[in-house]
């Protein structure tokens, strides 16, 4: 609802929207939603984005990224896509429901992470903050332009209190406790682990997937995840490609070594198990 409240009220018919071909589906709704020209980009790839600037005869762009991207665990270009916004005068968007909490010296996302600015930024509170909603933040202009123009905001009743107390106690910890450290020392041991199984990592981030091949496998291998006391979701078409599913592994600060080396011998039995 974030994603197509701002989107559809920024971008209109005659803009264009340059759009990772990995974005969440949310992206993908609110940019048909927003009935501006959509021109995808192979994932990650800077210089194609390049290409359709430099082409692009559009009065007003927005290049519009996953910071984490939710079902590979890497990370944007941000850096290059900021350039390339500032030199083509484009706006850039980052959804960062998954590096909100996470990522950067303050954990407040990938723009943090990187140490640049974005003009749009945006996140959920259903991920590490541990509720439900969507945020955005930006200038006062946009925020005041937003608070007019989002429709999503504006006709739907507004998030319930214990959603916003929660997502504020979860800042609180964030910002005091810094669990983010404990999360990275997780990820670390268990990426580790997962190499000296043989398993092949592509993740940056705490989102980890293990690559299982087709549909059929996956769901079986999750289940039987599942049986051995592990809970991870498996991943199939529509929402990865075909041949490309995958067991989503996870991890949270709060998991602890028992947790991890556990996690490791069940992924151990259903790669034996599952030829994977
Ligand atoms: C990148 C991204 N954006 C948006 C969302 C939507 O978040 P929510 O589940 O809070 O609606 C998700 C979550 O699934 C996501 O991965």
């Amino acid at each position: 609802m974030a994603n197509i409240g701002i989107i559809s009220a920024v971008m209109n018919k005659g803009d264009l929207i340059i759009s990772d071909e990995l974005n969440h589906a949310s992206i993908i709704d609110a940019c048909s939603l927003s009935r501006a020209g959509v021109k995808v980009y192979p994932h990650r790839d800077v210089s194609c984005i390049e290409k359709i600037l430099r082409a692009s005869k559009h009065p007003k762009k927005l290049i519009i990224t996953d910071g984490i991207f939710s079902m590979d665990g890497d990370i944007a270009p941000l850096p290059e896509i900021v350039e390339l916004g500032e030199r083509y005068d484009a706006m850039v968007m980052v959804d960062d429901a998954h590096a909100t909490g996470v990522l950067g010296q303050h954990c407040t996302g990938t723009a943090d992470y990187f140490n640049v600015d974005v003009d749009i930024n945006m996140g959920t509170l259903s991920k590490a903050l541990a509720s439900t909603g969507g945020y955005v933040a930006g200038s006062d202009e946009l925020i005041d332009y937003l608070r007019n123009r989002a429709r999503s905001f504006i006709f739907t009743t507004a998030l319930s209190p214990p959603s916003v107390a929660a997502a504020k106690a979860a800042i609180d910890i964030i910002e005091k406790e810094k669990p983010a450290k404990k999360l990275w020392q997780n990820v670390a041991l268990y990426k580790k682990g997962l190499t000296d199984i043989g398993i092949t990592i592509n993740s940056e981030t705490q989102i980890i997937p293990v690559m299982t091949g087709d549909a059929k496998t996956t769901m079986e291998a999750a289940a039987e995840l599942e049986r051995l006391g592990i809970f991870a979701q498996g991943i199939r078409p529509p929402t990865v490609p075909e041949g490309r599913g995958r067991i989503r592994t996870s991890l949270m600060a709060t998991h602890s070594e028992q947790d991890i080396n556990d996690s490791l011998d069940a992924i151990r039995i259903i790669k034996e198990k599952f030829d994977i």
